[in-house]
C-alpha cells in the first residue's frame, strides 16, 4: 500500500530515491532529499509490503496539477507490477487531479498510461 514518508523512513527513501539516474550525485540525492523533507509542495509516498521497497516523489505544481519527479522500486523486486500498482494507487488517490510525468519519469509514467487505457477499453 502507499503510505506517506515520514522522518523515520529518512534512510531507506534516501536509498530508493538513489536508483533514480538522475539522483547518482550524493550532493544532488542529498539536496533533492532535502527539498521533499522541508517544502511543502514537494512529498514523498512510499509502497509498503512487509517492508518499504518503492517510492514515489511528486511536486503539487498547482491545485490541478501534480507532477511525478521520481519514481523507483527496490531492484529486488522490480518486474513484479509493483512500480504500475504504484502509479495506479496514487492515481487513485487524487482521482480529481491531473497527475503526469517529467521527463525523468515520463519513459515509466507513459506506460503504465497505456496499459491503462488498453485495460479500459478491454472492459467496454
Ligand atoms: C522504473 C521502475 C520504477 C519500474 O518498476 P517495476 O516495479 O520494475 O515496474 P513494473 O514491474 O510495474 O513494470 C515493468 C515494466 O516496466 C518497464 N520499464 C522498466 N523500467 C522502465 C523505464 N525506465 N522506462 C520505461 N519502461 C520501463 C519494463 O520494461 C516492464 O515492461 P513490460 O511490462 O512490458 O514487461 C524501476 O525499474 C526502477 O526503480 N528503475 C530505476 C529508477 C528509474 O529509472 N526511474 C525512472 C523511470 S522512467
Amino acid at each position: 500500500m502507499l503510505i506517506r514518508y515520514k522522518k523515520a523512513f529518512e534512510k531507506i527513501a534516501m536509498g530508493l530515491l538513489s536508483f533514480m539516474p538522475s539522483e547518482k550525485d550524493l550532493k544532488k540525492l542529498q539536496q533533492t532529499m532535502k527539498q521533499y523533507e522541508t517544502e511543502e509542495d514537494w512529498q514523498l509516498f512510499l509502497w509498503k509490503e512487509e517492508d518499504i521497497i518503492g517510492l514515489m516523489g511528486v511536486l503539487f505544481v498547482s491545485d490541478e496539477i501534480i507532477e511525478i519527479q521520481h519514481i523507483s522500486v527496490n531492484p529486488s523486486f522490480r518486474y513484479q507490477g509493483i512500480g504500475k500498482k504504484m502509479v495506479k494507487a496514487f492515481r487513485e488517490m487524487f482521482v480529481d487531479k491531473n497527475v503526469r510525468a517529467n521527463d525523468n519519469t515520463v519513459a515509466f509514467i507513459d506506460k503504465c498510461s497505456v496499459e491503462d487505457k488498453e485495460m479500459e477499453k478491454g472492459n467496454e
